[in-house]
């Protein structure tokens, strides 16, 4: 983002606090409760989104120089990404090709090879099989270069590694075409530089939309999270831009108040507000003023999403100080406990839908991302047709 657009965002915010007034959308919206509970939808988003739409899987610091690997599991499909020795990250099915078990259980690692807990077919980190036992007499005629691990399209771009289930082999235009909206942002952020600091996952008890919805306004701020962060930012103070299928937010802090006094080529607004791109379908970056926070909303049934949180901190080559230790454990266990305010509210909520009480929920004029990520997602189904 350049410094023009941070102080066109800082003024926009700035105005509203002139006006004492929030974002406004033109209209109030509904969300059919059906969005959130029907299992013939869920299967259609999985088949229809998640398995063709470019996902955010990883950063590139959690798949280690030379022989790193990560297994996944994203919407009931086994993945296994890996580094090889030249630094190229590779993406597969965690399928074995003799008779499908699956290859790699642990779910991190440092390996070169990976042999299958079943009968020992062997394949190396870039997917080559390499070693089947007693082949000659029981595989005589099989050549190993057809038994390559079975590739998924991948691309490994400023920090992050995004796949696409459906995408065959690395030179995918989706996965390129999915990222290009960010590039300016990519840019300016440098998420290359960031190294993963702690992660917090766990299965939460709601649909993967109700949890991604609770990032998509500030609304709540005040009183949701009135025992954690709500003090630091001002009451329903946010605005948004689409980009493409993602959102971009930016969520005041009381902070913006002393901008004011401040010339406006200082302006900086990751010191003055929270930016969280919520990044379609799945995933979210929340970039703070020396950090970025990754949640990833990962569907596993249509009332469980398995959220994994995130803490990235900027590289550095020395070994961090005690200090430096306990600033960014304290800033994790802080990110997760505010999370978790919203992740037990979007259980509350679920646990609701279907009573009949609420056969839609209404979004006001200051909830309009909710309304615009509810549309993203249809029309990705509508465009797929059905099932
Ligand atoms: S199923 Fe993997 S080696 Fe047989
Ligand atoms: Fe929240």
């Amino acid at each position: 983002m350049d410094h023009e657009t941070q102080v066109e965002l800082l003024d926009e915010i700035l105005g509203l606090r002139r006006e004492r007034s929030a974002y406004l959308d033109e209209t109030v919206t509904h969300s059919p409760v059906n969005r959130y509970l029907d299992e013939q939808r869920f299967s259609d988003e999985r088949a229809q989104i998640f398995r063709k739409q470019p996902l955010l899987i990883a950063h590139s610091s959690e798949l280690v120089e030379d022989g790193g690997f990560l297994s996944r599991d994203i919407c009931g499909a086994p993945i296994l990404l890996t580094r090889d020795r030249s630094g190229e990250a590779h993406a597969f099915f965690n399928v074995c090709r003799h008779r499908g078990a699956r290859l790699v259980e642990a779910e991190e690692g440092c390996k070169h090879r990976f042999s299958c807990p079943y009968h020992a077919w062997t394949w190396d980190n870039t997917g080559r099989l390499i070693a089947i036992p007693h082949k000659d007499q029981g595989f005589p005629d099989l050549d190993k270069g057809d038994y390559g691990l079975k590739r998924i399209a991948l691309k490994e771009s400023q920090g992050w590694l995004w796949v696409r289930l459906d995408g065959d082999g690395n030179d995918d235009e989706a996965l390129s075409n999915h990222i290009a909206e960010l590039a300016d942002d990519l840019n300016w952020l440098q998420m290359g530089d960031l190294t993963v600091h702690a992660v917090h996952e766990r299965v939460w008890n709601c649909n993967w939309k109700i949890v991604v919805e609770g990032g998509l306004e500030s609304y709540h701020f005040r009183v949701a999270h009135a025992k954690t962060i709500g003090a630091l930012f001002h009451d329903n103070l946010s605005t948004y831009r689409a980009f493409g299928p993602h959102i971009r937010s930016i969520l005041a802090r009381t902070s913006v108040d002393d901008l004011v006094e401040i010339p406006r080529k200082q302006w900086r607004i990751r010191d003055h507000a929270n930016v969280l791109y919520t990044l379609f379908p799945n995933s979210a970056w929340l970039v703070q003023s020396d950090h970025v926070v990754l949640i990833q909303f990962a569907p596993e049934t249509v009332s469980q999403t398995r959220i994994r949180c995130v803490t990235l901190r900027p590289k550095q080559n020395e070994a961090l100080t005690e200090n430096q230790q306990s600033y960014w454990d304290k800033n994790h266990a802080l990110t997760v406990k505010t999370l978790a305010e919203d992740f037990e509210l979007g259980e509350k909520i679920q646990a609701g839908l279907d009573l009949g009480v609420n056969d839609v929920l209404t979004f006001g004029r200051y909830e309009g991302a909710l309304d615009l990520f509810n549309r993203t997602v249809d029309e990705h189904l509508r465009a797929s047709g059905p099932a």
